[in-house]
């Protein structure tokens, strides 16, 4: 399966690994050693988020310096970024909320799109526009996994990839759940690391999410 041309699925994204890493990147240099050191400990759908004057060339870069990785935009809020998303390379997208705007110009842009939500009404209308797989966000600050617990009743199909607040011990709890795919966190970035060029110790942080891997339901 060739990575690039591959138009994956949001649910495919969630799937892929325990952990999608939230990227923030505020030096151009670092995008590739830091995409390859990802890869290097077995996380490969990464999020670089539309933060940072410098996240459009860093998805660039990613998308045609490393080929193992399915590099993916966050912090989508408009048409314009989604589209700049995708021109520069992005295979999916996240956002931290959902409007049926950012929705169809996913849909347009031809990449899968992971719409963040905190409410049931947002779910609604995510679903409302064929939206079944969602980033719960911020999760521990909007009700935790005892909210996912709750959603799972009346929202019974949809699944979800909490983050925000997400460390390494309370990701378990998440992941314990079922209608939990994954889960997003920017603990296996730290900025030091990247700063520093501790490019061991964020493979080593992605070997670590390893013991993550959900049970088969
Ligand atoms: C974000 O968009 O900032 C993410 O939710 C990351 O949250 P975290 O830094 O708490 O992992």
């Amino acid at each position: 399966m060739d990575v690039k041309t591959t138009r994956w699925t949001a649910l495919q994204v969630m799937q892929d690994a325990p952990v999608i890493p939230v990227i923030v990147l505020n030096d151009v240099a670092h995008a590739v050693p830091l995409a390859r050191a990802l890869v290097a400990g077995g996380v490969r759908m990464l999020e670089v988020t539309l933060r940072t004057p410098q996240a459009l060339a860093c998805i660039e870069r990613i998308a045609k310096e490393v080929p193992e990785a399915v590099i993916g935009a966050g912090t989508i809020r408009s048409t314009a970024d989604a589209q700049a998303a995708a021109k520069a390379g992005a295979l999916f997208g996240v956002s931290p909320g959902y409007t049926r705007a950012v929705g169809q110009a996913c849909r347009d842009a031809g990449i899968a799109l992971l719409p963040g939500v905190a409410t049931g009404s947002e779910i609604m209308m995510a679903q409302e526009d064929g939206f079944t797989e969602l980033k719960f966000f911020p999760a521990m600050q909007a009700g935790g996994p005892a909210m996912l617990k709750a959603w799972s009743g009346p929202f019974f199909d949809v699944k979800f990839c909490p983050t925000g607040g997400v460390t390494l011990q309370n990701a378990p709890e998440f992941l314990a759940l079922p209608n939990v795919v994954c889960v997003g966190g920017s603990w296996i970035v730290p900025t030091d690391a990247m700063l520093s060029g501790d490019w061991a110790r964020i493979t080593q942080l992605c070997l670590d999410t390893a013991a993550l891997k959900k049970k088969p339901a």
